[in-house]
């Protein structure tokens, strides 16, 4: 399908952790369509998150989208971990191994929403035959495992990435994760991109700037 309006998801992971229910309320009030959740597991990347039991802590917080991005590898064997605590979307790495079908058959059999996510070197092509199984890809604007760092302008891969979902007829999420600011996010939309992650830019400047912040994001 078409380009979506543009929604925006923060990410937890630049919240102040020492009070993460608050902080999650506030990004829902300020306007957050989803809310993204970084899971890295210091072996897929070189950073630790955390896990299943965090993510419910929290679900009774917020009635947004939970949109948790594992990087974590394997995938398959905490799945259903993460569906109860409440993930609607869960998105797996092309990168994280080489089943990636079976991952997708996997959380689709929970009923939820499933996700790839592309490092910026892997090409789009390494999606193309599971295209029909997809809610949403994700293309990863940094090396994954930090928040804070400077975007990496894959356009033309955004570009690709959007050719291939309108061709499919699906209705399939394009997020674009990393280093997102209201300039680069204008030019993601631009280049067909309709929904953004950001961590650093929208938690700036404490909780009074968050729909503000979210609100600059949005083209
Ligand atoms: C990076 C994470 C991102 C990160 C984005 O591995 O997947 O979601 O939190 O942070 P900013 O917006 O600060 O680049
Ligand atoms: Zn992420």
């Amino acid at each position: 399908m078409s380009q979506q309006p543009v929604r925006i998801a923060p990410s937890i992971l630049s919240a102040d952790f020492s009070r993460l229910g608050e902080e999650v309320a506030a990004i829902d009030k300020a306007g957050a369509d989803y809310i993204h959740i970084d899971v890295m597991d210091g072996h897929f990347v070189p950073n630790l998150t955390f896990g299943p039991p965090v993510i419910k802590s929290i679900r009774n917080v917020s009635n947004k989208i939970f949109d948790v991005h594992l990087m974590i590898a394997p995938v398959d064997p905490l799945i259903e971990d993460f569906v109860k605590a409440g993930a609607n979307i869960i998105t797996a790495h092309v990168e994280a191994g080489p089943h990636l079908h079976r991952t997708l058959q996997t959380i689709k059999s929970h009923g939820i929403k499933a996700g790839v996510s592309l490092n910026p070197a892997t090409p789009i092509e390494s999606i193309r035959q599971v295209i029909d199984m997809l809610d949403l890809i994700l293309i990863m604007t940094v090396n994954p495992g930090f928040g804070g760092q400077s975007f990496i302008p894959l356009l033309d891969k955004i570009r690709d990435a959007r050719a291939m979902i309108d061709a499919s007829g699906r209705t399939i999420d394009l997020e674009i994760d990393g280093g997102i600011n209201p300039q680069t996010a204008k030019d993601c939309i631009n280049a067909g991109a309709d929904l953004l992650v950001a961590g650093t830019a929208v938690f700036k400047d404490g909780p009074e700037h968050y729909a503000r912040n979210i609100q600059a994001l949005r083209g």
